[in-house]
């Protein structure tokens, strides 16, 4: 492995709880600025949880585990990741919440840190733009469950030198994670693939064509997939597959990349998902 790099976080939700996991377990120290004390909390408790169910499976030994968990450090504000070498955002999938961590970042952290963001649907250039140094800007998009999927795509803006993409291309072989290098177009390379078949198949239940339990179970033991695209809308989140379906619809416009009116009301209605306890499924 590459010397340990200081990986400050940004963010202890779903995605930013998983990477900071990921980003431990390979030997590197981890701080996540999360603001919120219940976010804190509860972003451990999944860490925990996420390598109990990797100790259960023999995937991590208890000293590893231990070790792994004393990598991981929280702090409440900004300016604890001023000695961070390399920052990966993933906040809310929202533009303007977006910019303002980048806005406030680039105050803390040193000229040379790498910035990074986990975006799924927003240009690296548009982040990249508003900083002082876009050249150190990347995007690094990782699926969730970040522990255990072995893809991260890597996203240079227009402005990104050389030196941060091969930088970013070696943490992410670091992680022993593949990376791909896509370029900066609305949904990369795997969401450009996954989300016309996930929103063909909520067009199908609409339609009334099949029920969820069949189409579910048609890509799983016809065709191998872990779980069904139903199963899987709920798992990622009804809210941001919607928020990728308009990002790809706004930059192709192309109608199989539209949002299905059902997906929409889904949202409306808070029906987001595993998260929300309802999605296409109860939980
Ligand atoms: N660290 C390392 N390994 C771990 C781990 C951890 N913390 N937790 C679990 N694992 C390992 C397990 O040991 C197991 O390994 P094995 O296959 O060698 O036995 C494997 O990971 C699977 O874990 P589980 O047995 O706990 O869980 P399941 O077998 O039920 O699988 C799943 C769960 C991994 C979520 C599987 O259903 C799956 O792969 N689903 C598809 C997920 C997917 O498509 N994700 C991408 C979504 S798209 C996205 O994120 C992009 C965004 O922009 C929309």
């Amino acid at each position: 492995m590459n010397a340990p790099l200081r990986v400050g976080i940004v963010g202890g939700g779903l995605m930013g709880s998983g990477i900071a996991e990921t980003v431990a377990a390979a030997g590197h120290d981890v701080r996540v600025h999360e603001p919120i004390a219940d976010a804190r909390a509860a972003s451990l408790a999944r860490i925990v949880a996420s390598t109990q169910r990797a100790l259960a499976a023999g995937k991590l030994d208890a000293q590893s585990q231990k070790e792994l968990l004393e990598r991981i450090e929280y702090v409440d504000d900004l300016a604890g990741l001023a000695d961070r070498e390399l920052v990966i955002e993933a906040v809310l999938e929202d533009l303007t919440v977006k910019l303002d961590v980048f806005d406030r970042l680039q105050a803390h952290v040193s000229a040379q840190a790498l910035l990074a963001s986990n975006t799924s649907s927003i240009p690296i250039a548009t982040l990249a733009g508003e900083l002082e140094a876009p050249e150190r800007m990347i995007g690094l998009h990782f699926f969730s469950p970040a522990p255990v999927m072995r893809l991260v795509e890597v996203v240079p803006g227009l402005d990104t030198s050389e030196q941060t993409l091969a930088a970013a291309r070696s943490f992410v072989a670091s992680l022993g994670k593949t990376a791909i290098t896509s370029p900066d177009r609305a949904g990369f390379v795997v969401n450009m693939l996954l989300v016309p078949y996930l929103v063909a198949a909520v067009r199908m239940l609409e339609e009334g064509f099949a029920t969820r339990e069949d189409i579910d179970s048609a890509m799983v033991l016809g065709c191998g997939h872990p779980m069904g695209p139903l199963t899987l809308c709920d798992f990622i989140g009804l809210d941001v597959v919607c928020a990728v379906c308009d990002s790809l619809f706004e930059e192709f416009r192309r109608a199989d990349f539209a949002a299905p009116p059902l997906l929409r009301r889904m949202c409306s209605a808070g029906r987001l998902g595993r998260k929300s306890g309802r999605g296409f499924y109860e939980y």
